[in-house]
């Protein structure tokens, strides 16, 4: 199983915050964005990883992130010229998918709540499988997202994009879980009248196939699209509360890495050495030397 990491687009929503960085390497409290979204393909057990960003930006991520190594897992790069949609990014990963089935996730998507990791390993295998998962979120403004709409036996019945009138109040997050041959059914995507590729099309094309799978993160997760001032602010908050009153860390790589046997406790401790007397160092030290249980 792959996993892509799309992280480009201009970030204009969040201007003067943008102008000389990514969005997605800005602070989610103590770490760049794009930390919450690895962990998310890393708790599904995905190492090989892509990541798609803007010919500005994408040394930094290389900068920032290596080759992988410290964390277990294998990082790749590919620029996307200009952002034409979403799905777009399955065709820069075509040669990096290859034949394997692919989870995509947004750049700037918070996944958070216990039990996630078993619900993303559901999706892996059903991609191994050969359907197509999408996770659905109730939000009260609709409008603004992807939207699912589903029976009640839970099986999806469409999926629209920013639709005016929408069919419920589940969102489609940014995450995607696809079978083997994604990249060429990517190829037969058309731009809608925004001018991008939509990732919805693709999921529809997935749907009308009667190889969609949608699940649903209830009240227990919580979800941030941190793509605006507000929710930026929010997820920072969020991820700060969590942190401070359970004394955990949330997405702190090495640590997944470690208890999923993908690093050395000697790579761990490295890791600690290197970010020093940060609260992320500290972390990391209590997690080598097991003072840290849960
Ligand atoms: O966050 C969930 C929503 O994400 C879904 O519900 C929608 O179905 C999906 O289309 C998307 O909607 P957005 O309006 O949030 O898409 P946006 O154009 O803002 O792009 C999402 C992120 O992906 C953003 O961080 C920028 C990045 N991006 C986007 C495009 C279109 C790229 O890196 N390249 C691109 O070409």
């Amino acid at each position: 199983m792959k996993g892509i990491i799309l992280a480009g687009g201009s970030g204009t929503r969040l201007y003067p915050l943008t102008v000389v960085t990514s969005k997605q390497l800005l602070p989610v409290y103590d770490k760049p964005m794009i930390y919450y979204p690895i962990s998310t393909l890393m708790l599904a057990g995905i190492r090989e990883i892509l990541i798609i960003s803007t010919p500005a930006d994408l040394p930094d991520f290389r900068r920032l992130l290596g080759d992988g190594s410290q964390f277990g897992v294998a990082f790749s790069y590919q620029i996307q010229q200009n952002p034409e949609g979403i799905a777009q990014a399955l065709l820069i990963g075509e040669e990096f998918i290859g034949k394997a089935p692919c989870a995509l996730i947004l750049g700037d998507n918070l996944f958070y709540g216990g039990g996630l990791g078993d619900k993303l390993k559901i999706a892996a295998k059903n991609a191994e499988q050969g359907t197509a998962t999408i996770f659905g979120y109730y939000v009260s403004d609709p409008e603004r997202f992807g939207i699912m709409e589903f029976s009640k036996t839970g099986k999806i019945l469409s999926v629209e994009e920013k639709p005016q009138n929408p069919k419920s109040n589940y969102c489609i997050t940014g995450l995607y879980f696809y079978p083997s041959g994604v990249a060429e059914k990517a190829r037969r995507v058309t731009p809608s009248e925004r001018g991008e590729l939509e990732i919805t099309s693709l999921n529809d094309m997935y749907l009308s196939e009667g190889k969609l799978n949608g699940l649903i993160l209830g009240r227990g997760f919580t979800w941030i699209d941190a793509g605006t001032m507000d929710s930026l602010v929010e997820a920072s908050t969020f991820i700060q509360m969590i942190e401070k009153r359970q004394g955990v860390q949330i997405a702190a790589l090495e640590e997944i890495a470690y208890r999923y046997g993908w690093i050395s406790k000697e790579m761990l401790l490295h890791s600690a050495e290197k970010y020093g007397n940060s609260p992320y160092g500290q972390h990391l030290l209590n997690v080598a030397t097991d003072t840290f249980l849960c």
